[in-house]
């Protein structure tokens, strides 16, 4: 096991009050997003829930279609936004320099665009300062953000300091200086990394926690292995299972049973083979975290539709894990 890392928290998840999901494209960020925010809300905190992707599907996760910048209530004390970096600056132009009439000023996108695309860190510091400002001004009681993937993160939740260094003093100063303390106070903000027991997302997970560690104070809340396959079968069942696949017992099985009992046999194989895979995955990444991380684990659902209901089971998985 790895020195304890500075940035691992040990808190009680829903008690942070900004929480960044990310992870690996295609693990589950989004199920885990939406069901972290599901939990939250029935156990009585009013949350948002933010999609930064403006191509996101959060909206579908959470049995709404399509989510806007204005934050709506899709089910009691959880609110759902889509980010959109355009609208965060009209909104800090009206909160902030009381610029009236933002909403008329017609060639704004273009200037934005232009803003937004020459400096570095602006989309970044639009999208973590509307989501800070939620915090700070005690809107709700949590916020989690469906965030950007491992490549993107760092950058996105280091945008603060970045500009910080850049601006040394005026108001922009002032506003990444109250976004760092909420952000790197590990009491109130943390990361939850979404993994799954496979190669590539288990490699991604290590290098992002190193990176996070390395080039930014922002505290590691947990990491959720999702798609864990369950353990169908005991050593004993395998061995069986084993035995009637191969010579005699497998031809008096198919005499009285007929083929389709081959199938069943290559599918208990193939489960027991892939779990065992996995097995070698989440070695690895328990060996090689920070001592102290969460590891809070999700298992693979066998359903067709993973709309809402999909999402609420998520959520009562990550509960039991939590200890509710
Ligand atoms: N525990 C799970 N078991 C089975 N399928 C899952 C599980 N978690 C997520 N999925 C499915 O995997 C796909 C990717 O999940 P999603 O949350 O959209 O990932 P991401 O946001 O990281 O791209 C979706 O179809 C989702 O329904
Ligand atoms: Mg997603």
């Amino acid at each position: 096991m790895s020195e304890t890392s500075p940035n691992t928290v040990s808190m009680p998840l829903l008690d942070h009050r900004l929480l960044f999901v990310t992870g690996k494209g295609g693990v589950g960020k989004t199920s885990v997003a939406s069901a972290i925010g599901m939990l939250a809300a029935e156990r009585g905190k009013r949350t948002l829930i933010c999609e930064v992707d403006a191509k996101g599907n959060l909206g579908d996760f959470l049995g709404v279609g399509p989510l806007q910048f204005e934050a709506t209530e899709v089910r009691k004390k959880l609110f759902a936004m889509s980010m959109n970096t355009e609208e965060s600056l009209k909104e800090y132009l009206r909160l902030f320099l009381k610029v009236p009439f933002v909403s008329r000023m017609g060639t704004l996108a273009g200037a934005f665009d232009f803003i937004a695309n020459a400096a570095p860190g602006v989309k970044e510091i639009l999208t973590i300062g509307k989501l800070a400002y939620e915090v700070k001004e005690n809107h709700y009681d949590l916020v989690v953000v469906d965030a950007s993937a491992t490549g993107h993160v760092v950058g996105q939740l280091s945008s603060p300091v970045a500009i910080n260094e850049l601006v040394k003093v005026g108001l922009v100063r002032n506003q990444t200086d109250w976004m760092i303390e909420l952000l790197t106070d590990h009491q109130q903000t943390g990361v939850v990394v979404v993994t799954a027991p496979e190669e590539m997302p288990v490699s991604e997970t290590l290098e992002l926690i190193g990176r996070l560690g390395g080039e930014t104070e922002i505290g590691l809340s947990a990491v959720v292995v999702n798609r864990v396959l369950p353990e169908l079968f005991s050593g004993d069942d395998e061995e069986i299972f084993e035995r009637l696949r191969s010579g005699a017992p497998a031809e008096v099985l198919r005499e009285r049973t007929g083929e389709g009992i081959t199938d069943v046999l290559d599918g208990a194989d193939l489960a027991v083979r892939l779990r065992r895979g996995r097995v070698s995955h989440m070695t690895r990444l328990r060996e090689n975290l920070p001592s102290g991380v969460d590891l809070l684990y999700v298992p693979y659902l066998f359903h067709r539709s993973h709309g809402v209901r999909a999402t609420g089971l998520i959520a009562e998985e990550l509960g039991s894990e939590l200890g509710f």
